[in-house]
């Protein structure tokens, strides 16, 4: 359409036509990928049974840990009882590196950098679900802009002395001798893993009302200072 005659539309006040909805990435570029990435433990589509991973047909909208008759870690049941559900953006993080989402997932897979590649690999997905071109429309804020946890706050040297003393208002629910009474054992975890786990409850990825609300009180340097000194508890 010519630019005077947008604008003319404009200025009459006309609606422009309705913009095609925009695609998630290339299903045949994640077509290889789920080949060569997840096919050695995942079926998808027509007859597709559960293998060491569940049947990935039907995946968006779901209940994390809900295919019948897949044993399921603990922390990924528990995860779908916290209410995570499988969307663009909870699969993004999933994929791109699974423990950041569901810390002790049985997933043994390294994860998947490029968001270009997660997008094509989604776009794949995506067509074996109830109604495929239905969900970037049904769900517009579920496209995960922002790019994944930035560098700086992983390299932020924390202080383990500043841990302990953090840590007192994380003691009355986590046990600091490592054992799980209900609550998960976050002692002795390396940083790392420790860092992005919160950032995923404070980007409100991880559903936990809970610690949504005590990661989003923590600045990077707390989150820093608490994952150096649980890392190190006997
Ligand atoms: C080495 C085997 C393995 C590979 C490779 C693997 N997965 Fe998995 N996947 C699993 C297992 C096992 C689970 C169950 C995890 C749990 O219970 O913690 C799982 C769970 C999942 C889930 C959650 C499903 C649900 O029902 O909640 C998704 C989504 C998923 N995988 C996608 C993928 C994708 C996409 C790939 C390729 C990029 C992939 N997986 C590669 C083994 C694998
Ligand atoms: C009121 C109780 C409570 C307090 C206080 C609390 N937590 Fe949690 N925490 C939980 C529960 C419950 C879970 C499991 C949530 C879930 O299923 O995602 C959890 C999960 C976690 C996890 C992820 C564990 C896993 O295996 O996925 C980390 C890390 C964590 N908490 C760190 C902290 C830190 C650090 C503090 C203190 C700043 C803290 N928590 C304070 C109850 C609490």
């Amino acid at each position: 359409m010519s630019r005077a005659l947008l604008l003319a539309l404009a200025v009459s006040g006309l609606a422009a036509p309705p913009v095609a909805a925009e695609s998630i990435g290339d299903p045949a570029r994640g077509a290889s990928l789920f080949d060569r990435q997840c096919k050695a433990c995942h079926q998808i589509g027509a007859g597709a049974v559960n293998r060491v991973g569940p049947v990935l047909t039907g995946l968006f909208g779901r209940r994390a840990g809900g295919v019948a008759g897949f044993t399921y870690s603990k922390p990924m049941t528990r995860m779908g009882n916290d209410g995570l559900t499988w969307t663009l953006q909870t699969l993004d993080a999933y994929i791109e590196n699974p423990k950041a989402l569901v810390s002790g997932t049985r997933m043994n897979y390294r994860g998947m950098a490029d968001p270009a590649a997660r997008a094509d690999l989604m776009a794949f997905l995506r067509d074996y679900s109830d109604k495929p071109r239905d969900i970037p429309e049904a769900e517009p804020t579920a496209r995960k802009t922002e790019p994944g946890l930035d560098p700086a706050i992983l390299a932020i040297e924390g202080d383990p002395e500043y841990g302990a003393y953090l840590s007192s208002e994380c003691s009355t629910c986590h046990r600091t001798d490592g054992t799980d009474a209900g609550i998960p054992s976050i002692t002795r975890w390396p940083p790392e893993d420790f860092v992005v786990a919160m950032h995923a409850y404070k980007s409100r990825l991880r559903p936990h009302p809970v610690m949504q609300m005590m990661a989003g009180r923590l600045s990077n340097d707390e989150i820093a200072a608490l994952a150096a000194y649980f890392a190190t508890l006997e």
